[in-house]
């Protein structure tokens, strides 16, 4: 056990565990932050995709002692009232369809448009190559991608 300090949503917050911990078992089991989803825990499906000083991430495959001093973003702080211009478009075009992935999708589309605010289709089938969706809301993903990227 160790004593980490970690920057989440803009504050600091003290874990004691194993160094080797996952980032997303920290936020889930330790901190009671459940918006990150846990999909296959190897980085390949995205559902635990959270940002590390703006760019996507997968949580599950980060030891929490490569992210102290790094300021992480979750879904729960992407906007203080759920009005950031990807959760915008995501209600508008009613993106979700059994909802498990699109914390992921969400993150990895906010992180796509902080890099890149007006991509086209090829950059953000290149950015959301990596989050899956079991449910095929692909079509309804890329629409709101493209309208975010207008708010
Ligand atoms: S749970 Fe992290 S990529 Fe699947
Ligand atoms: S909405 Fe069901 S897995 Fe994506």
């Amino acid at each position: 056990m160790a004593s980490f300090t970690l920057n989440i949503n803009g504050k600091d917050k003290q874990v004691d565990v194993d160094p080797s911990t996952p980032l997303l078992w920290v936020l889930r089991d330790h901190l009671d932050m459940v918006g990150t989803k846990y999909g296959c825990g190897i980085a390949q499906c995205g559902a635990c995709t959270v940002h590390l000083n703006g760019s996507a991430v997968r949580a599950c495959s980060l030891p929490v002692s490569a992210v102290t001093s790094q300021k992480i973003t979750t879904i729960e702080g992407l906007s203080e009232k759920g009005d950031h211009p990807v959760q915008k478009a995501w209600l508008d075009i009613d993106v979700p369809q059994c909802g498990y992935c699109q914390a992921g999708q969400m993150m990895s589309a906010a992180a796509l448009l902080n890099s890149n605010p007006n991509p086209t289709d090829e950059d953000i089938d290149a950015a959301m190559s990596g989050n899956i969706c079991r449910c095929g809301t692909y079509v309804r993903i890329r629409k709101a991608i493209k309208a975010a990227s207008q708010l």
